[in-house]
C-alpha cells in the first residue's frame, strides 16, 4: 500500500531528468519483480561510501606482519604482496581471455588488449625489482630469512597460474620432456603436470626426493593447478592465438599481436626472471661459497632463463633467438660484462 502511494504522481519539484531516471529505475526493478521503493529506502538509509571502506584499506594495511625484529623484513613482505597483486591483475586478464574463448566471443583486438595490459603489469614489476635488489640490508636479510624457512616465493601459486594460462603445458615441462609432450592430449595433462620444470627443479638431483618447500606446495595447490591446466587446455594464450582467424583488414593487428606475445614471453621469461635472479645473486652469492636457497633449489642453475629456457611461444622466435634465450641480459645486467 505504502509503496504504491509513493509512486503516485504528485506535484513536486523534480526535474524532468530525475523523473526520467525514476521511470527507468521503476522499469528496471519491476522487470525483476522487485519493489522500487524498498530499494530507494536502501539508498536513503545507506551511509556515504568512503575511500577506506571501498578499497578495504584497514584490512590491506593490517596484512604486513613480520615475524622477526629486523625492520627490512617489512620491506620484504610488502614487496612480495605488491607482486602478488600485480599477478592477480594479470590473472584477471587471463581469465577474461579464457572466458571469451569459451563463449566464442574472442577477437584478435580483444586478445591484443589483454596481453598489452599483462605486459604493462610485468614492466612495472621488473622496473621496481630494485626495491628488493638494492633496498634491503644484506646482513638483516640473511638473518630474517632463516626464520622464514622453508617458505619461498617458489610457492607462489599465482606465478604458476600465469604460466599455465600463457601457454600449452608442454612448454612449461622440464626441457628434457618438452619434445616428448609436444602433442599431448587433454588426457595426458596429469602426466605432463608431473614433469613441470619447477617440480623437477625442487628435487634432489641424486636421490630425486622432493624438497619440503615443494611437498608443501603440492599438498596445497596441486589439485587447483591441475584443474586450471585442464580448463585452459584450449584457452591458454598460445592455443587461443593459434585458433584466431584474421580478416584481411586485420593484418596490422596480427603483427601487433605477434609483437605483444613476444613481449609477454620476454617480460615473464626473461625480464622479470632476471630481475628476480639479480636479487638472489645480490643476497645469496658470497665467496667462497654460495648461500643455500630457502626453498632448497640449486638456485644458480635453476633460476637463470638460459638454463630453464622457458619459452611460451617458440613459433615466434628464430632458431638463433631460441638458442640465445636470456644470455645477453644476464651478462650485462647481472655481471656488468659489456
Ligand atoms: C631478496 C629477494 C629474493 C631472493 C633472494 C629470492 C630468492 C629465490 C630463490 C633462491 C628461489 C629459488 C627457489 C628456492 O629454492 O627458494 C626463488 C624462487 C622464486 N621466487 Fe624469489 N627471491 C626474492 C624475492 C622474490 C619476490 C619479491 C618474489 C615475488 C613474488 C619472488 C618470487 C619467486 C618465485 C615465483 C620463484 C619461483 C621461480 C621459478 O620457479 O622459476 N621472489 N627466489
Amino acid at each position: 500500500m505504502y509503496s504504491e502511494l509513493a509512486l503516485m504522481p504528485t506535484t513536486n519539484n523534480f526535474s524532468p531528468e530525475i523523473l526520467e531516471k525514476l521511470d527507468s529505475l521503476q522499469k528496471k526493478y519491476s522487470a525483476m519483480g522487485q519493489d522500487l521503493p524498498s530499494y530507494l529506502d536502501g539508498l536513503l538509509f545507506a551511509d556515504f561510501l568512503t575511500y577506506w571502506d571501498y578499497i578495504n584499506l584497514d584490512t590491506l594495511l593490517s596484512l604486513q606482519q613480520p615475524i622477526t625484529p629486523y625492520p627490512d623484513e617489512k620491506v620484504f613482505i610488502i614487496y612480495h604482496q605488491i607482486t602478488e597483486l600485480y599477478f592477480k591483475l594479470s590473472l584477471h586478464e587471463f581469465d577474461r581471455i579464457s572466458e571469451a574463448q569459451t563463449d566464442s566471443s574472442i577477437t584478435p583486438t580483444f586478445l591484443l588488449e589483454r596481453i598489452r595490459r599483462i605486459n604493462r603489469y610485468f614492466v612495472a614489476l621488473t622496473s621496481s625489482f630494485d626495491i628488493m635488489v638494492d633496498g634491503m640490508d644484506q646482513g638483516e636479510f640473511l638473518k630474517f630469512r632463516m626464520s622464514l624457512l622453508p617458505a619461498s616465493g617458489f610457492q607462489s601459486a599465482q606465478y604458476r597460474k600465469i604460466e599455465i594460462c600463457s601457454t600449452s603445458l608442454d612448454r612449461i615441462a622440464h626441457k628434457n620432456h618438452r619434445e616428448a609432450f609436444s602433442n599431448y592430449s587433454i588426457e595426458d595433462i596429469p602426466k605432463v603436470f608431473n614433469h613441470l620444470y619447477w617440480r623437477e627443479g625442487a628435487s634432489e638431483l641424486k636421490t630425486g626426493s622432493k624438497t619440503l618447500t615443494l611437498k608443501q606446495f603440492e599438498k596445497k595447490y596441486d589439485e587447483e593447478l591441475l584443474d586450471l591446466a585442464g580448463r585452459t587446455y584450449s584457452s591458454n594464450v598460445r592455443s587461443v592465438a593459434a585458433s584466431l582467424v584474421f580478416t584481411s583488414e586485420e593484418s596490422d593487428i596480427k603483427e601487433e599481436l605477434r609483437q605483444a606475445m613476444r613481449w609477454l614471453d620476454v617480460n615473464v621469461n626473461i625480464n622479470w626472471t632476471l630481475a628476480h635472479y639479480k636479487s638472489a645473486v645480490r643476497y645469496l652469492q658470497r665467496d667462497p661459497e654460495d648461500i643455500a636457497a630457502s626453498g632448497g633449489t640449486n638456485w644458480q642453475k635453476y633460476l637463470p632463463p638460459r638454463f630453464q629456457k622457458r619459452i611460451f611461444f617458440p613459433e615466434l622466435w628464430s632458431e638463433q633467438e631460441l638458442e640465445d634465450w636470456g644470455k645477453r641480459w644476464v651478462k650485462s645486467e647481472v655481471f656488468g660484462v659489456k
